[in-house]
């Protein structure tokens, strides 16, 4: 039976190291600050950002949200980013994706100052996390890694198979695995035998987007299974990407919810934390 990573104890962990650098922050005039950046209606995009905002009040963070319609024009949107990149006392801009389909993402990630582009998602973060000289990590695969650190998970020389190729999660996860010398295998829809690159991985991330898509005979007896996945199965209920069966065959798993989802935010605080830093300096 597989030991559960408690992601929730260790963003707690997590969550407490940036309160205290939050508040001796504060104590100097430099309360850093996120803003949230909400168009339209989503409602998943919704409870996202009323989470981001409450961990960032327990963390001593400020945080300002700009909620607009779902008819903002893209010069809207860029023109409210302008103004918080100009903004002595916002050091971090988030703005939720999806994005109505009428909006060009990609034009609004690129107007981001890349010093305030706390998701990581900016070409210029991304090109520093490909050649591994970085100041922000994308939260998601920064958050896996922090659970392996601190469970003295080491990845060195292992066999790491990643499924998924986002640019969000997939591509960056198998960056930041290599840089801690993984040998590394990105997988995606048109992976050939799947079941047997999977097989082969000591340390197996999940990052798909469908639910119960990693069952037991994918999965080599004893190794790490991280669940990216948040998806709702036929009863609405939340579940991620790897069976529930698997836990008989892993030797660790991280549980959907309670695994890497806390530490999606608690990676979003601390960079916030290191952009208040280097803007304040
Ligand atoms: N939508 C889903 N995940 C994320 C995220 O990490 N950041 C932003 N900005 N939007 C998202």
């Amino acid at each position: 039976m597989a030991v559960k990573i408690d992601g929730k104890a260790i963003a707690a962990a997590v969550r407490a190291e940036v309160r205290a650098e939050a508040e001796a922050m504060t104590k100097q005039g430099n309360t850093p600050g996120l803003a949230v950046i909400l168009v339209g209606d989503d409602p998943a995009s919704r409870v996202y950002v009323n989470n981001k905002k409450k961990a960032c009040a327990e963390a001593g963070i400020y945080s300002e949200e700009f909620t607009l319609p779902a008819e903002t024009t893209q010069e809207e949107l860029l023109a409210l980013v302008e103004e918080l990149n100009n903004r002595k006392d916002i050091h971090g801009i988030l703005c939720q994706l999806p994005l109505p389909k009428h909006l060009d993402d990609k034009a609004v990630i690129a107007a981001i100052s890349p010093e305030k582009d706390v998701d990581a998602f900016h070409a210029a973060n991304v090109g520093h996390i490909l050649i591994g000289d970085y100041t922000f990590l994308p939260c998601t695969p920064a958050g896996v890694m922090e659970l392996l650190h601190r469970t003295d998970i080491s990845v060195e020389g292992k066999q790491c198979v990643v499924i998924g190729r986002s640019n969000i999660v997939g591509k960056p996860m198998a960056m930041l695995l290599l840089h801690e010398n993984a040998t590394v295998t990105i997988c995606h829809s048109r992976t050939q035998n799947l079941k047997e690159v999977c097989r082969g991985a000591d340390v197996l991330v999940a990052a798909v987007g469908r639910a119960g898509f990693v069952t037991p005979d994918m999965v080599k007896p004893g190794a790490v299974v991280i669940d990216v996945g948040i998806n709702r199965n036929a009863e609405g209920k939340l579940c991620g990407d790897v069976d529930p069966a698997v836990e008989e065959v892993a030797g660790y798993i991280t549980p959907v919810p309670g695994g890497v989802g806390p530490m999606t935010i608690a990676m979003l605080l601390k960079n916030t934390i290191t952009a208040a830093k280097a803007l304040t300096k």
